[in-house]
């Protein structure tokens, strides 16, 4: 049973204090994925607290990967090997699209059948992503057109050459999960260049491949089948796009300092602080290192004037999980911000471009809904309102976000919803901001 709670926030006037973010959600899901599949066992920090990240750890261990919790907190797998058992149930994804398309690329390369079923709003995704280059590669896959819940008859599977239409970092995540499975070598060419982190944790978990830049502008990846992988122990960076509602809080803010220590800054996904210094958020980075190849360091950030930008093209897909929340801020800005080219976000968790454009006016903004984005005008006042997070916890955070700058108060219903990314949210925010 679902129970809704709803949310209250009051308007503020500045943020200032030391954020902690919990694991990267990306890393967390492939880092699970692949100690689960690796030979000998995993030892995993900083692992993400949100129920997707849970989601993965459940359906690891219905496919016979036994893992616990440390007095600390980590995460302690014992990997099987490529081969899985298969499971007595099916393999429960919750809201995950991450755990579904990425998991499923495993799943394929089984000797067993498997059922991915997933709540409303996943059942309601696109599929037919993964179902195309699995199918392609000799795996059985049933769906609803395309939709959950998905029967997965793995099969011996062949290494393909696939060029992904949709630029996509969870369907090429599963095609080279399924590649380690695949006789020969699998190809996969994207046509701009998406998150890096299967790449970088295959290669943590000891698997070769092969990166080059594609002639169509984006990237191709080739990897052999038949790697064995071998157990990692690491401490997962924190999540830079929950980070993103924290940064862009502190932007309607000027004068707001914050602290974020042992944040992900793997440059895949760094255009959020490029465009958030080009929007007056003054930024500066400190202790970068390097974890499994993902860098790390500490970001200190002051706001200040909140000036307008235009996100269109590769910036859209680079950023495309935290629009949301940079739409959300767009009102208060000085000459407004514009979204194109980010059609994608109609099919995430919940329609975002209609949930953003929704909440907005319901607290008084003018704004242009586009069929691939949102035009939001800058300088306008927004009043008290009761807003909806749509069931999609980036919806609820965001407008958390927006709040903070309103006229009156905001209650946020369905704020239970932010706990799929990142259960702590709202109390960490109330201790961050000054009223
Ligand atoms: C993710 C890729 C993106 C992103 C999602 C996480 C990943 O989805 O929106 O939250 O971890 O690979 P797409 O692959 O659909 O672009």
């Amino acid at each position: 049973m679902k129970i809704e709670s709803q949310i209250i926030v009051q308007p503020a006037c500045s943020l200032r204090g030391t954020v902690q973010l919990p694991g990267d959600k990306s890393i967390s899901h492939r880092y699970a994925m692949l100690a689960g599949i690796a030979e000998g066992p995993s030892r995993l920090e900083n692992y993400s607290t949100g129920a997707d990240c849970a989601s993965t750890l459940g359906c690891m261990r219905a496919l016979g990967v036994e893992w616990e919790r440390d007095e600390k907190g980590a995460i302690e797998l014992k990997g099987r090997g490529l081969s899985l058992v298969s499971p007595a149930h099916s393999l429960d994804c919750g809201n995950s699209g991450s755990t579904m398309r990425m998991l499923s690329g495993i799943v394929a390369g089984q000797r067993f059948p498997s059922e991915m079923t997933g709540d409303e709003s996943l059942s309601r995704r696109p599929m037919q992503r993964v179902i195309t280059p699995l199918s392609a590669m000799g795996a059985k896959i049933e769906s609803r057109d395309g939709k959950p819940p998905l029967r997965i008859t793995g099969a011996p599977l062949k290494g393909i050459d696939y060029r992904m239409p949709v630029a996509s970092a969870q369907v090429k995540s599963c095609v080279l999960f399924a590649g380690l499975y695949a006789d020969g070598e699998t190809r996969v060419e994207e046509p701009l260049h998406t998150r890096d982190h299967t790449e970088l944790a295959l290669r943590a978990f000891g698997a070769q491949l092969e990166q080059k830049a594609a002639a169509s502008g984006g990237g191709e990846v080739r990897i052999r089948g038949g790697q064995r992988l071998r157990g990692i122990e690491a401490r997962i960076p924190g999540d830079l796009s929950s980070a993103a509602f924290f940064l862009c809080a502190a932007a309607l803010f000027p004068g707001s300092q914050l602290t974020l220590p042992n944040l992900l800054m793997n440059p895949t996904r760094a255009r959020l602080l490029e465009i958030l210094m080009q929007v007056g958020l003054r930024v500066s980075v400190t202790q970068l290192d390097q974890i499994h190849g993902e860098v790390v360091g500490t970001l200190q950030v002051e706001g200040g004037q909140l000036k307008g930008v235009t996100i269109a093209g590769a910036d859209s897909a680079a950023l495309i999980d935290e629009l949301p929340v940079l739409a959300a801020i767009a009102p208060f800005s000085e000459q407004g911000i514009e979204i194109r080219d980010a059609r994608e976000l109609r099919v995430k968790e919940s329609d975002r471009i209609a949930a953003v454009a929704e909440n907005l006016r319901r607290m008084g903004a003018q704004v242009e809904e586009n069929e691939d984005g949102l035009k939001i005008r800058g300088g306008q006042n927004l009043h008290g309102a009761e807003l909806d997070s749509f069931s999609d916890h980036r919806i609820a955070m965001a407008f958390a976000v927006a709040a903070l700058r309103a006229r009156g108060e905001i209650l946020i219903r369905g704020a239970e919803s932010a706990a799929i990314s990142y259960p702590a949210f709202f109390e960490t925010l109330e201790r961050v901001v000054e009223r």
